[in-house]
């Protein structure tokens, strides 16, 4: 394991929403979390303090922002506390970036929560903000300050290519993939294939037609997010009607919620691959899944922007 430690000056704290993750990125870097308390007041306000010094520091604090809305509000309670103890710079570390979806107003009266969320996490005093896949790659505009948007290809392709799959096709469960799709299969030596998606409404995925050559050929279905997994098991039903032989889902990023774990067992998926980008309960783990850390990633980043070098390396 890679454990080069990181340079006197930085302190990475985590928030609740997924500590194994924090735990494993400390461990890259070879140091112990900042401490931290999270309670409640008996109403159910979260309460945070930082329980060491951290004046002057290059902080990093982790917390990804799937639902619940809570630990949105705790990370930035804890960017506002690190902010008023004196941090020097406070990165904000969002290993999935919640309520990104909702990034245009596409119908009358809607909110704009991917730009609220950039208001906010600025508004209560991050500095930066260094992210994993977010929803769209344009949303790294929707913040005023740098934005280090990580991916979690290499990480997800490395595991395909330990296997020995048979014609590969790697294939986009929607057109809005078919950018993600693409690296995979130049990193995969694979060709590709489109899904034509219709959302009668919202959670609600239709496959319309398949562009490309599936039949015989193990297929990887890649997307950036699987929420109630309706996108990947129409899209893996679709394949399997036109005679693709082995297939296999991956995402950056498993939400996993409603009828995910029942939809995915009941599919003809040989195996879905996943980060630990959030926290995932065993009560919603469905059988064929397989959990990848990006801990190693984010440790890099991190220990590459507190030393101020590149983090483009990362991207390979
Ligand atoms: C859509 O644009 C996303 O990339 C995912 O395909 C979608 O969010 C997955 O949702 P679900 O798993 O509920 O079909």
């Amino acid at each position: 394991m890679d454990t080069l430690p990181l340079a006197p000056g930085a302190k990475i704290i985590s928030g609740t929403a997924n500590p194994a993750l924090a735990d494993e990125v400390a461990r890259h870097l070879g140091v112990e979390l900042a401490r931290t308390t999270a309670t409640r007041f008996s109403d159910g306000e979260i309460f945070v303090r930082i329980d060491e010094n951290i004046r002057g520091s290059d902080l990093f604090i982790i917390q990804s922002t799937n639902p619940p809305a809570d630990n949105i509000l705790e990370m930035l309670l804890l960017i506002d506390a690190a902010r008023r103890a004196s941090a020097h710079r406070i990165t904000c570390v969002l290993p999935y970036f919640g309520y990104a979806r909702q990034d245009r107003k596409d119908q009358p009266r809607v909110a704009i929560a991917a730009k609220l969320m950039a208001n906010m996490i600025q508004a209560a005093g991050a500095d930066r903000v260094l992210g994993i896949d977010f929803h769209q790659h344009q949303l790294q505009g929707f913040f005023d300050v740098p934005v280090d948007h990580l991916y979690a290809a290499p990480v997800l392709t490395a595991h395909y290519r330990k296997k020995d799959l048979k014609d590969l096709v790697v294939v986009a469960p929607d057109v809005g993939a078919a950018k993600m799709a693409r690296g995979f299969a130049k990193r995969l030596d694979a060709s590709l294939a489109i899904v034509d998606k219709r959302r009668p409404r919202a959670n609600v995925a239709e496959v319309v037609n398949v562009v490309g050559d599936v039949a015989g050929r193990d297929c990887l279905i890649a997307d950036d997010m699987i929420d109630t997994a309706g996108t990947m098991t129409e899209a893996a039903r679709a394949l399997k009607e036109l005679g693709a032989a082995d297939i296999y889902v991956c995402a950056t990023h498993a939400l996993l919620s409603g009828p995910a774990k029942e939809r995915f067992d009941a599919a003809p998926i040989k195996e879905v691959t996943v980060t630990d980008s959030v926290a995932i309960p065993e009560s919603r783990k469905p059988h064929q899944l397989h959990v990848l850390s990006v801990g190693e990633l984010l440790s890099k980043a991190i220990r590459f922007t507190h030393s101020e070098q590149s983090v483009s390396s990362l991207f390979d």
